[in-house]
């Protein structure tokens, strides 16, 4: 570790395994993230949502039913609005769906994982082969845990300390949409990296120096970059925030085209090996 503490401090870019290698196995499960480091990824990225009994799971969406089979095994626990919500599910109810990972995958036989269990795995990983892998989790939908009265970033933190990331150097990059969602998480005293993910309008150069401010990286999508002709990446670098593009698929060329001509510092892709390879 310590890699992140120095900036710049991706050279050569690097691969972040976008829910696991979710391209060949069901997002977000520990098949997919052995499978991603197996690959050869640099760094893992769980997004995070908590269950009724307040416990971090990693998925995408605060609703079950995309990468679930919910709905068969708990018919009439959805909400008024037909969804069915993880914060209305126990642990131990989460653990007995199969998680499908949506219609993307005919691969059955897989679970919902607890952030902690991603974690030992991570751990396990690493101490077993000696190849020390990243995290990079989302804090999703702040916003929706707050209004349900839920301690998304309470859990989180606990469970970064517990596992030693919260300290400058560690290789973890913690990163939201929601900007007050990571100043709450550096307030609680994580000092590792910080990544704001930006949605809308590319930010102009007074508003990504109020993001360095509180932040390390910030996380455009492919579309932002493009559009932005290389000067949303120059002003970053000049704040001295790095770049981290969202969501790499089988592409290689495109791939290939942010790391080299776009000089980003990392990028989430589905499919960590077409990403090496692009980087290559
Ligand atoms: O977190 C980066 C990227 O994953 C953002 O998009 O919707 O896949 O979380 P999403
Ligand atoms: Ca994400």
């Amino acid at each position: 570790s310590g890699e992140l503490g120095e900036w710049p401090w991706s050279r050569p870019g690097l691969v972040v395994a976008h829910r696991g290698a979710s391209g060949y196995l069901p997002e977000h499960t520990l098949e997919a993230y052995s499978m991603a480091y197996g690959l050869g990824a640099d760094m893992l990225e769980p997004d995070l949502v908590l269950t009724a009994d307040d416990v971090a799971i990693c998925m995408h969406d605060v609703h079950l039913e995309r990468v679930t089979d919910v709905a068969q095994r708990f018919p009439g626990r959805a909400r008024t609005d037909g969804r069915f919500y993880a914060a209305d599910f126990t642990l131990d109810e989460i653990r007995e769906l199969s998680a499908t990972g949506g219609d993307r995958h005919r691969f059955r036989g897989c679970s919902v994982p607890t952030f902690q269990e991603f974690l030992a795995l991570v751990a396990h990983l690493n101490e077993r082969t000696g190849r020390e892998v990243g995290i990079v989790p989302e804090l999703k939908a702040p916003d929706f845990h707050r209004r349900e009265k839920r301690p998304l970033e309470e859990v989180y933190v606990q469970a970064l300390r517990e596992a030693g990331y919260d300290e400058p150097g560690a290789l973890c990059i913690t990163q939201s949409f929601e900007p007050d969602a990571l100043v709450r998480v550096r307030d609680a005293g994580i000092r590792s990296t910080m990544l704001e993910l930006l949605g809308g309008e590319a930010p102009d150069r007074s508003q990504l120096a109020e993001i360095a401010k509180r932040a390390e990286a910030i996380g455009p999508s492919k579309t932002m970059i493009e559009a932005t002709k290389g000067q949303l990446v120059r002003e970053a670098h000049e704040l001295r925030l790095a770049v981290i593009p969202y969501t790499f698929k089988e592409d290689e060329d495109e791939t290939r085209r942010f790391f080299q001509d776009h000089d980003v510092d990392a990028l989430f892709s589905d499919f960590p090996d077409v990403a090496l390879r692009a980087r290559s």
